[in-house]
């Protein structure tokens, strides 16, 4: 199967927020000097930024200035990156590679990877709170900050991390797999679209719901192509350990109902995030190549 080229999708965007990332992130020159250059070194020059792209390409269908989502994309790769150290620590996934080189714990150390990831948290919320960042009202910048807490927190990205530790070698039903997605992936990606969202006040109903739709979708859809790739990719391809699910006997998609089923609920939940878009016609076209391209991707 081939990927769609995201390269066509992305255009400026993936430059667009590593110039924006690196004027974010403190200097090396300056101390703690060892920390400010693992945070640099987790963030800067590796991933996919499909958050980010999805925070610029929501705006883009709304008409919304790249500029005014710099903040948000950045601050939602962040607190992604941050949950990716934490994340490859031995207490948790216990990886030594992630985007290609080794994981931030393996290239320092462990307690520099804790407070890099912790320093990361920190510094997302801050660029959300700058007056140059996100819609200039006051009201609209506090609904971004809750939205992005919200997706990271208990009910998010950190509620979702406990599940999948707690449900390692167990067998949960379908349900609590999904849920588990949900929040542990899920909620970040819902958190791309509704910031972008938060800064157009005037969105009509069926478009804010439409939105609401896609992005859970894409957002179950997203790990479960990631827990695919677990099993069929290659690590060289997807710049970490490949087969690391079943060594650690991890409650997965495929794991759970086969690949086949996978896949298919996978290419299901695409559709059914594209048809959530109808609402806004053409404009939701890029949007709809995103839904595409998370799970046909190859890494
Ligand atoms: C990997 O995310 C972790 C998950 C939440 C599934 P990505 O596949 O977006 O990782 P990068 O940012 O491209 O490295
Ligand atoms: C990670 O899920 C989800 C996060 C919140 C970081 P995985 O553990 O499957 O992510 P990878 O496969 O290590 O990137
Ligand atoms: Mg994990
Ligand atoms: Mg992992
Ligand atoms: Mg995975």
């Amino acid at each position: 199967m081939n990927e769609p080229p995201l390269t066509s999708l992305i255009e400026g965007y993936s430059l667009r927020v590593e110039k924006a990332l690196e004027r974010y992130l403190p200097i090396v020159a300056e101390p703690p000097e060892r920390l400010h250059a693992a945070m640099r070194y987790a963030v800067l020059g590796g991933g996919k930024r499909i958050r980010p792209l999805q925070v610029y390409l929501t705006g883009e269908a709304l008409g919304i200035e790249p500029a005014v989502l710099d903040g948000p994309a950045c601050a939602v790769e962040m607190i992604h990156a941050y949950s990716l150290i934490h994340d490859d620590l031995p207490a948790m996934d216990d990886d030594d590679i992630r985007r290609g080189k080794p994981t931030l714990h393996r290239a320092y150390d462990e307690a520099t990877a804790i407070l890099a990831g912790d320093a990361l948290q920190v510094l997302a919320f801050s660029v959300l709170s700058r007056p140059a960042s996100g819609p200039p009202d006051s009201r609209s910048k506090l609904a971004i900050i809750q939205c992005l807490a919200d997706a990271a927190g208990t009910s998010g990205m950190a509620g979702g991390q406990v599940v999948d530790i707690e449900a390692t070698g167990k067998v949960l039903s379908l349900g609590e797999l999904e849920q588990m997605h949900l929040l542990k992936t899920g909620r970040l990606i819902q958190a791309c679209v509704k910031m972008a969202a938060l800064c157009c006040p005037e969105l009509p109903t069926e478009v804010a719901l439409g939105l609401e739709q896609y992005s859970h979708d894409i957002g179950l859809a997203f790990q479960i192509k990631d827990d695919i790739l677990d099993v069929v990719g290659d690590s060289q391809t997807l710049g970490k350990t490949a087969g690391a699910d079943q060594a650690l006997e991890k409650a997965t998609y495929p794991g759970l109902v086969g690949l086949a089923a996978a896949e298919n609920k996978a290419a299901d939940l695409a559709r059914s995030a594209c048809a959530a878009l109808e609402p806004m016609g053409s404009k939701a076209e890029r949007l709809k190549e995103l839904a595409e391209y998370i799970v046909s991707r190859l890494r």
